[in-house]
């Protein structure tokens, strides 16, 4: 048996785990489901879970995966026993894995469309309605999206297919700094746009008022979306890493870095929202309608598009290799089967899946489970069910039965403090607040 790979240094593994948690979940859906929301009071929320239930999760999947050296479910065996009940978190994170990537992809092919468009300059030639009735019309084209979901799975697949040092370390070294360098490029853009102060008060101020429970519950799900947790990507990046290396500055950097995108694409978006007055609660098409009409307003607007969906395919692609390499991980790990056939087979029935998210907006748009389209079922299920109750009981995993001898080795050596902090988190804050809001959301949609 080959030795397991490893990331080469530090700053190569904070590349491949900021470019996991840094994706469509900061461009495009946090600042939607913040509109939806009504801004401030969401945003509150969803920075409280991130500190007080994500970075601790963050770390016990990191430490999960590093002492395991394993994937997602067998990580579970070593650290316990063989057929360990731990391990059905595995299975669960493996479903997942297909679900999310599955409509993630769909998404990841809009962008790239958008992308093209701006390259053909197909903006510049329209009036602002037009723009902004383009999503729609994608939506009303079955054969145009799944080309593009096919195209966005095949980039996926192409670069999880070379493999841990040659692919996704590559890649995220390249788009990883490329993205980051785009989205400051365009903050200081959005500075002297009129909507810019009228953006961060959208963002920062507390207003209560608009909050609801199903917000709260929106942002929690969000938490564990937008830092891949709950279903063991964080698992499998950690288990490429060196035993010895401590881990909790890590996360904390990733927490950081991700949060930093987010908010900082919610500035961008909501001042070309607030400057050309349109509405922040438009929905998932957001980013797709907002941005190119003010685009083709600047002087060099055709060059801003096209580095803007640049940027976005870049963080999207950054993350959907970590969903696919859960899978291919665990496959290659357990069955021994070559990457190159786990890869591929694996992406076919992905992108057969997300045919359904794709149909969703048009030959599917009257089939609904549960009142959802398969698309918002995907989304909803995976981000509000899936991901909550694996990070659930990874935390208890982690707190219960590994307990303050993990932690301690997570933090690097003797911190009492930070430890019985970590332990306080993962043993009782972290589950007992995911559980209350798992329990609330299954009263609300069965009730
Ligand atoms: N975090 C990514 C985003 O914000 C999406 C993602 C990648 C993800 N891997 C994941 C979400 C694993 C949940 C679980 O876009």
């Amino acid at each position: 048996m080959t030795a397991r790979a490893h990331w080469t240094n530090r700053l190569a593994f904070i590349l491949a785990a900021s470019g996991s948690a840094v994706g469509l979940g900061n461009i495009w859906k946090f600042p939607y489901i913040t509109g939806t929301n009504g801004g401030g009071a969401f945003v509150l929320i969803y920075l409280v879970c991130i500190a007080l239930v994500g970075i601790p999760i963050f770390i016990a999947e990191l430490y999960i995966g590093q002492s395991s050296q394993k994937s997602v479910v067998e990580s579970f065996e070593v650290l316990d026993r063989k057929n360990s009940p731990w391990k059905s978190i595995g299975w669960l994170g493996l479903a997942a894995a297909f679900l999310i990537l599955s409509f993630y992809s769909v998404v990841g092919g809009w962008v790239l469309d958008f992308e093209y468009r701006s390259l053909i300059g197909e903006f510049t030639r329209e009036t602002d309605d037009q723009i902004s009735s383009t999503l729609g019309n994608l939506f009303g084209n079955p054969g145009r999206q799944l080309l593009w979901h096919f195209i966005f799975m095949a980039m996926t697949v192409s670069i999880v297919l070379r493999g841990v040092k040659e692919g996704l370390e590559k890649w995220n070294k390249i788009l990883m700094p490329g993205l980051i360098l785009m989205l400051v490029g365009l903050l200081v853009y959005s500075v002297q746009l009129d909507g810019f102060m009228q953006s961060l008060k959208y963002l920062f101020s507390f207003n209560t008022d608009a909050l609801t429970p199903a917000g709260v519950l929106e942002a929690v799900g969000h938490s564990f979306f937008t830092l891949s947790l709950g279903m063991g990507a964080i698992i499998t990046y950690g288990s490429y890493l060196q035993k010895r290396e401590a881990i909790a500055r890590t996360a904390i950097v990733v927490g950081l870095v991700d949060t930093a995108v987010a908010l900082a694409a919610g500035v961008v978006i909501f001042a070309v929202v607030f400057t050309f007055g349109m509405e922040p609660g438009a929905g998932p098409s957001l980013m797709f309608k907002t941005l190119p009409m003010l685009f083709v307003k600047l002087p060099v607007g055709q060059i801003v598009a096209i580095i803007f969906f640049l940027l976005v395919s870049f963080a999207a692609l950054t993350s959907s290799v970590s969903l696919l390499e859960v899978v291919v991980a665990y496959w290659e790990e357990k069955k021994k089967i070559s990457r190159k056939v786990v890869t591929i087979v694996t992406g076919v029935i992905i992108y057969a899946l997300g045919m359904l998210s794709a149909l969703s907006t048009n030959v599917l748009s009257d089939f609904k489970i549960m009142g959802l389209t398969f698309f918002d079922l995907f989304d909803k299920a995976t981000s509000q069910y899936f991901l909550p109750i694996g990070g659930l009981f990874i935390a208890m995993f982690f707190g219960w039965k590994l307990g303050p001898e993990a932690a301690k080795h997570a933090l690097g050596g003797n911190r009492p403090g930070f430890s019985a902090g970590l332990m306080w988190s993962a043993r009782l804050v972290a589950p007992i607040a995911v559980g209350i809001i798992i329990i609330y959301k299954i009263y609300m949609d069965f009730q």
